[in-house]
């Protein structure tokens, strides 16, 4: 006899849904300990995964100086440094801290869901 209610579309909270389907499964947190660097692609581009005070932070496995692998530097207060000539990048960021880097890397954004830890694509 009357109209129905009408209502709108509800919206699901994003927070609530699981990681994205171009998020990079990098493994289990268990297997990636303090200390460790895990090189993985992610969106074709070669990224270090590393975790540092319980931290996780993923960036492009390219230095920006003279595009060395940054995999295998030494990681120290939340730095990065490149083996080859020794600039240092914030791993928060990507930000050079020291010469003879002038310009960022590019960071990506982690995550640990489920015990796993992921990195997201861009
Ligand atoms: S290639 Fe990394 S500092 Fe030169």
């Amino acid at each position: 006899m009357s109209d129905p209610v009408r209502s709108d579309p509800v919206r699901l909270d994003s927070a609530a849904e699981p990681v994205s389907a171009e998020a990079v499964e990098i493994g289990p947190v268990a297997d990636l300990p303090e200390g460790s660097q895990t090189e993985v692609q992610v969106g074709g581009k070669s990224v270090v995964v590393v975790c540092e005070g319980g931290q996780y932070y993923a960036l492009r496995n390219q230095c920006s100086h003279q595009n060395f692998p940054l995999l295998g530097g030494e990681v120290s207060m939340g730095r990065i440094t490149c083996t080859k000539h020794g600039a240092k990048f914030e791993l928060s960021s990507g930000k050079p801290k020291t010469l003879p880097a002038v310009k960022p890397v590019q960071v990506y954004q982690t995550r640990v869901q489920g015990g796993v830890v992921w990195v997201d694509s861009l």
